[in-house]
């Protein structure tokens, strides 16, 4: 929310309410730091209420037909004012009353057939003037009347019709020094007879819209001549290339800045050779430019005779020609221009009509410039191998494009070019790569490689991670469209500490690149246009981690499912995403949306999510621990007869032999370990009667658990004895063995192999549970005590024990002797 806030705030919208032709059309105007911009509104008015304070109001390319009176009487301080490409038909005298700062009119491009006399009066502070392109043909003196008294003109832009002669009144214009001039007829002539009532014009740049003619002698008239710019132009009937350079006569061993000629027409193609440039080497220029000129050819003599007699030449362009196949002649030359800066040989082999290049048999081609070099560009003009390219003298080469040729692999390197800050590469065919083209550039800040197919390259290629490691200082790289679906490991794994601006849009990446951990500064990254879905947690930490980087987003396949809540918060809670209003999202509902509205509205989709997680959750959870709560209850409810169970079942793993009712002992005794002097004496006597008698530590077969000793036990004895006393209802021990006894019995049908010895007071009510539960298949002998004394003796108790223990020795066959 508060980046939509922040850009409203930003661009004030301004809304104009025009009254036309009664209703009114609402109108929005642009307005930042006092300029105030309704360019291409449809206005077929000026509107009303803008703001007075604007410096500058721009209402070029609407449809307005007039400019009235005092329009803008309350704009003081405008002082560049647009009104150009509309359908103006006519200016008011007062029109411009009151732009007393008023420093740039433009009316170029309107319909313009007359000017009122003084509608330029008080523009005191006018220099630029553009009136070209309307129809003032039937009014030329007097329009050249008018711009006559804008005694500050330095610059004017105008039409010009046939027998235009430059105005005597002219003389008094000390400050126009500049004139763009658009000749609306094919039978233009530049010539002599232009200057009947003025001879000589201190303008210092001419700019010549059409040249369908040119005589030798027209620029003697321009004493203080500094720039020519002369467009040719599609329709002229004649092919003035030969009289334009022979017009360059006049201007030799002066010091020019700047020629440039441009746009002709296939028809008008040329040789650019010794007699045309023979004219531009004996001036002193700066600045040559040879754009869109249909040249077929430079003759190699007359380059290379002018490149050793040009003295001041600092920049060259020569661009969008057709010339086949001669680049590499042309730099041979290149070394001879001492004082070049920039050398632009920019397209010229003019897409498909080149041959190919012979390939060469050189792995390396040196180049030899000028010392002064510093930018160098060519692009879009060769269709070659790359080769170990060897640069010499370039000290001071600072930018390199080669942009747009067609290298068929990137399979080379560069020497020469540790000082080359600047490097464009984009739109090569990288799907081979030499992993160390950039190692020469040691320099480099700004890397350009767009389209570049380095995607495949990459894959190609080995350790491709390395490919940027010598540019440490590199601070902008640009790889957008590159099919890059995955960044080599390591790619930005170096200690690039410059780096500020990264472009990976138009890729396939997935996931958000490593960056070293001196990666401090960078600002922006775009991401825009790739595959990626989310951002992991790790991802966020590294954006986290690289302090104030911006991002822009936009065009991936972000999702906006619970999946991916953990990015969506950091979303709504970053302010790092500058294009977030045209991020969009896939919902789980697999419909695209805008993410802004997925996050401003976070809790409800948080909650959402959490029923969704919690719901299945939640019923798992209850069913596990309801079955959970059955499985204890059956536990401790058959405890005992699972443990007999599990007990008898490993027993039989360990294959005991079942006995087969051949009992090794008569009875087995159970009883508490705090009766044992007791039950010793017991024992003794009831052994002394000729009966054998279990007691667990003396016949517990030492390695084997207690539970299995017992159960043991009381397998091989014919009856049990449980002595029961206080001490033995308080040991859980006892209940243990009462309850394999009780399972035991009933699972071998030996209900009646129960013997109880009850030694202390006891009542039966105070019996254990189990004990009563088959009470009446037991044999209960008490042993004398007070309460039974005298009718109860030892004797008879032993007697009874006697008896107790021969009970079914008879229905027994396996006795023990
Ligand atoms: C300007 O007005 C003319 C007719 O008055 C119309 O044909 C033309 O489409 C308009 N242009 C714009 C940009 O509105
Ligand atoms: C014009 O600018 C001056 C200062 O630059 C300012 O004081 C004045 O208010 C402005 N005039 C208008 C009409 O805004
Ligand atoms: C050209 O400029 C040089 C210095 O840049 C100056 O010495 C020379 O006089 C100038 N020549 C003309 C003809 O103005
Ligand atoms: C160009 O430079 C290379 C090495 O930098 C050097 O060996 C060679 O001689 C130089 N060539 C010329 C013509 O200066
Ligand atoms: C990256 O290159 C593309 C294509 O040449 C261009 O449109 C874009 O502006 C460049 N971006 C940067 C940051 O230089
Ligand atoms: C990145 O490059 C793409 C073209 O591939 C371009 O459209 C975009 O504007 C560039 N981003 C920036 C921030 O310049
Ligand atoms: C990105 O990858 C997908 C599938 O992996 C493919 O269909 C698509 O063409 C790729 N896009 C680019 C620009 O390489």
């Amino acid at each position: 929310m508060n980046i939509i806030i922040i850009t409203v705030i930003h661009i004030w919208i301004l809304i104009v309410l025009p009254e036309v032709d009664g209703y009114i059309n609402e109108m929005k105007c642009n307005v930042q730091n006092n300029n105030v911009d309704c360019s291409r509104l449809a206005l077929t008015r000026i509107p009303r209420h803008l703001p007075t304070d604007a410096t500058s109001l721009d209402l070029s390319r609407n449809n307005i037909t007039i400019v009235k009176a005092f329009t803008f009487q309350d704009f003081q301080n405008i002082t560049e004012l647009h009104l150009d490409l509309n359908a103006i038909q006519s200016i008011e005298k007062m029109a411009f009353r009151g732009l007393l700062r008023l420093q740039r009119l433009h009316l170029g491009t309107n319909s313009l057939k007359m000017l009122p006399s003084g509608v330029f009066d008080n523009l005191n502070c006018l220099q630029y003037l553009s009136i070209d392109n309307n129809k003032l043909e039937g009014y030329q003196a007097d329009q050249i009347k008018e711009i006559s008294t804008i005694l500050s003109l330095r610059t004017l832009s105008f039409d010009i019709y046939p027998n235009f002669q430059f105005p005597s009144q002219w003389s008094t214009l000390r400050k126009l020094n500049r004139l763009m001039i658009f000749p609306k007829s094919k039978k233009m002539q530049f010539n002599n007879e232009m200057f009947a009532h003025i001879k000589m014009l201190s303008i210092m740049s001419l700019h010549l819209h059409k040249v369908p003619f040119i005589s030798e002698d027209f620029f003697e008239h321009f004493p203080k001549l500094d720039s020519i710019t002369l467009w040719l132009g599609h329709d002229l009937p004649n092919n003035p290339v030969d009289q334009i350079f022979r017009s360059f006569g006049v201007l030799k061993g002066r010091n020019m800045t700047n020629i440039e000629i441009a746009f002709s027409r296939f028809s008008n193609q040329f040789n650019l050779d010794f007699s045309k440039i023979k004219y531009l080497w004996p001036i002193c220029l700066q600045r040559l430019t040879l754009h869109d000129l249909y040249i077929t050819s430079i003759g190699l003599y007359a380059f290379q005779r002018f490149s050793v007699a040009t003295k001041c030449l600092e920049y060259l362009e020569i661009s969008k020609n057709i010339i086949l196949g001669q680049q590499g002649a042309l730099l041979l030359y290149i070394q001879n221009i001492k004082t070049l800066k920039v050398l632009k040989i920019i397209d010229n082999k003019r897409n498909g009509r080149s041959k190919d290049a012979k390939r060469s048999e050189h792995s390396s081609i040196n180049f030899i410039f000028p010392k002064s070099l510093e930018e160098l560009y060519i692009e879009k003009d060769i269709k070659d191998n790359l080769y170990n390219i060897v640069f010499n003298n370039s000290f001071n080469l600072r930018v390199v494009s080669l942009k747009d040729n067609d290298f068929w692999t990137c399979v080379g390197s560069f020497r020469g070019v540790q000082n080359v800050e600047y490097f464009d590469m984009s739109g090569w065919t990288c799907s081979q790569l030499s992993i160390n083209l950039l190692y020469g550039f040691t320099s480099l800040q700004t890397l350009k490689a767009s389209g570049s197919l380095l995607g495949q390259g990459f894959v190609n290629t080995a350790y491709a991670g390395f490919f940027l490691s010598e540019s440490l200082r590199i601070r902008d790289i640009n790889l957008s469209s590159n099919k890059i679906t995955t960044l080599p490991k390591g790619f930005f794994m170096h200690p690039f500490d410059q780096l500020s601006f990264l472009n990976m849009s138009h890729n396939n990446l997935t996931v958000f690149p490593q960056f070293h951990s001196s990666v401090k500064i960078l600002n922006l990254i775009d991401l825009t246009f790739n595959s990626i879905t989310h951002f992991a947690d790790n991802d966020i930490d590294q954006i986290e981690k690289l302090g104030e980087v911006e991002l822009l987003l936009k065009g991936n396949p972000f999702q906006c499912s619970c999946k991916t809540l953990q990015f969506l918060k950091w979303l709504s809670k970053s302010e790092r995403v500058r294009d977030i209003l045209d991020v969009t999202c896939v919902t789980d509902s697999a419909s695209r949306t805008f993410i802004f509205e997925v996050i401003s509205d976070l809790k409800t989709f948080e909650i959402s999510c959490k029923t969704k997680f919690w719901l299945p959750f939640a019923v798992s959870i209850t069913s596990i621990i309801i079955f959970a709560m059955i499985l204890i209850v059956i536990f401790f409810r058959y405890k005992y007869a699972v443990e007999y169970f599990l007990l008898r079942f490993k027993m039989k793993m360990k294959n005991y032999i079942e006995l087969q009712q051949e009992y090794t002992h008569d009875a087995f005794i159970s009883y508490s370990h705090t009766d044992s002097v007791w039950v010793k004496q017991f024992h003794d006597k009831v052994n002394s009667m000729g009966f054998d008698l279990c007691l667990d530590a003396k016949d517990f077969i030492a390695g084997n658990g207690i539970a299995e000793n017992v159960i043991n036990a009381i397998d091989s004895s014919r009856k049990v004895i449980f002595i029961i006393t206080h001490n033995f209802l308080k040991s859980s021990w006892g209940s243990y063995e009462m309850e394999m006894t009780r399972m035991h019995a009933f699972q071998k049908g030996r209900e009646d192999m129960v013997i109880i010895v009850v030694k202390d007071k006891i009542k039966v009510i105070d019996m254990p549970e189990i004990m009563k539960s088959i009470w009446f298949k037991i044999i209960c002998i008490q042993w004398p005590n007070d309460d039974n004394l005298p009718y109860n003796t030892e004797e008879l108790f032993y007697e009874k024990i006697k008896i107790s223990l021969q009970q079914n020795e008879e229905s027994t066959r396996n006795v023990v002797s």
